[in-house]
């Protein structure tokens, strides 16, 4: 199946998640690359639903599509809670936010924003409205904390680039998607491909991979670097390290993260840890790029990441559109799910795995870029981000 697709929308276009107070629209990744269709998520059963199905992904976007759907919830012209007492009204959101919390186990942006979004209700004593209110507000500051974190990655994170690359002829890979369909706006990883894009010294290629088994490279960063016409090229997982080696001018990795420990140690997309171990192996920088809301300052390492694992038909099987409904486009999109392995067999499907902090050259947030010390193999991000 070709890539070709007809892209004559702007980079505005590719908005994950769209709140107009009081509603909330999400566009369906499930049917991207081929069609663009925005879902209406009205209450926090929808947004769990959108997480849970993967129609929203990322992990800042799951964090903020969860608070922004229970704000919907509570501004819905249904939902009485405003009426309560400041008391049970809180006690209401907190048990929807438990819930939303059920939703993925691994990225941590959401228990950060529910752990947030519990404080200001508890702070807001005075009545239902004035918690209601005091939500909304603070859910609506995360989607435009968001965004300005992410821009503020790509600058970072585009001169850290620069900063360590000869020359301008500037090449470099990523995994999974981390652009605007993942976040608010702009991305972390692709934030910083989008920055040095833009910048003055061109950025000559981009590889990115297929990221199986949920093809989260071949869907859905093909369809962002696309958009905005940044040269690239897509590979299978398994092609990195040849490509490495067969390509000395892709200086860096970069790529996104699901929870960072305060070490360092990265949960993101499966296949990110054999990523990082080629980048070693072939001296190349390997970048994380996340919000702070990504740190974990909680765990000391890596090995307390809760890591999901995903049914096992993602792998025995492959999912798409029949080429002939793509073709037809305007027409309706046919599902096809294609068998490939046999039956009888067993797979094994985590969705992340972690990355230890040794294989990492730089942690990038929008706070600043973070390295080791000298001779150290762990980060000490809780120190970084005190000072
Ligand atoms: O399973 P997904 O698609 O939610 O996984 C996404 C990733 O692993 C991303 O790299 C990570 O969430 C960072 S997104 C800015």
């Amino acid at each position: 199946m070709s890539l070709s697709l007809s892209l004559s929308s702007s980079a505005s276009k590719l908005q994950a998640i769209r709140w107009v107070r009081p509603r909330l629209d999400i566009l369906d990744q499930l049917l991207l690359p081929h069609a663009s269709t925005y879902i209406d998520i009205s209450s926090s059963a929808d947004g769990h639903r959108a997480i849970a199905t993967m129609q929203t992904r990322g992990a800042p976007a799951i964090a903020i599509v969860a608070a922004l759907s229970l704000a919907a919830e509570l501004l819905g012209s249904s939902h009485q809670v405003a009426q309560l007492e400041a008391e049970s009204a809180a006690t209401f959101i907190e048990q929807r936010l438990d819930y939303l919390a059920t939703s993925r186990p691994t990225a941590v942006n959401l228990f950060d924003a529910i752990r947030k979004l519990k404080a200001v209700v508890r702070n807001a004593v005075t009545s239902g409205e004035d918690v209601v209110g005091a939500y909304v507000s603070a859910a609506e500051a995360m989607l435009a904390a968001d965004v300005a974190d992410n821009q503020n990655i790509g600058r970072l994170g585009a001169e850290f680039i620069l900063g360590r690359s000869l020359g301008n002829q500037l090449k470099v890979l990523t995994h999974c998607n981390t652009g605007a369909l993942a976040t608010a706006g702009h991305g972390t990883a692709l934030g910083i491909i989008r920055s040095l894009h833009a910048s003055d010294k061109s950025l000559e290629h981009v590889y990115f991979t297929e990221t199986r088994p949920y093809n989260q490279g071949a869907r859905l960063t093909a369809y962002e670097l696309l958009v905005e016409e940044i040269p690239a090229t897509l590979v299978c997982d398994s092609a990195v390290s040849a490509l490495l080696r067969s390509d000395p001018s892709i200086r860096a990795i970069v790529v996104g993260a699901d929870r960072v420990a305060r070490n360092g140690d990265t949960a993101n997309k499966i296949g990110t840890y054999q990523l990082a171990i080629a980048a070693k192996f072939h001296g190349r920088d390997f970048i994380v790029a996340a919000p702070t809301t990504s740190i974990d300052l909680d765990l000391d390492s890596g090995a307390g990441i809760v890591i999901e694992e995903r049914s096992q038909d993602e792998v025995l099987a492959t999912e798409g559109f029949s080429a002939e409904s793509v073709v037809a486009m305007g027409s309706e999109l046919k599902r096809a799910v294609v068998r490939v392995a046999p039956v009888g067999v067993a797979a094994w499907n985590p969705s992340f795995d972690v990355t230890p902090a040794e294989l990492i050259t730089a942690v990038v947030t929008e706070k600043g870029v973070f390295v080791k010390a000298e001779g150290a193999n762990e980060f000490d991000l809780l120190k970084s981000l005190s000072n």
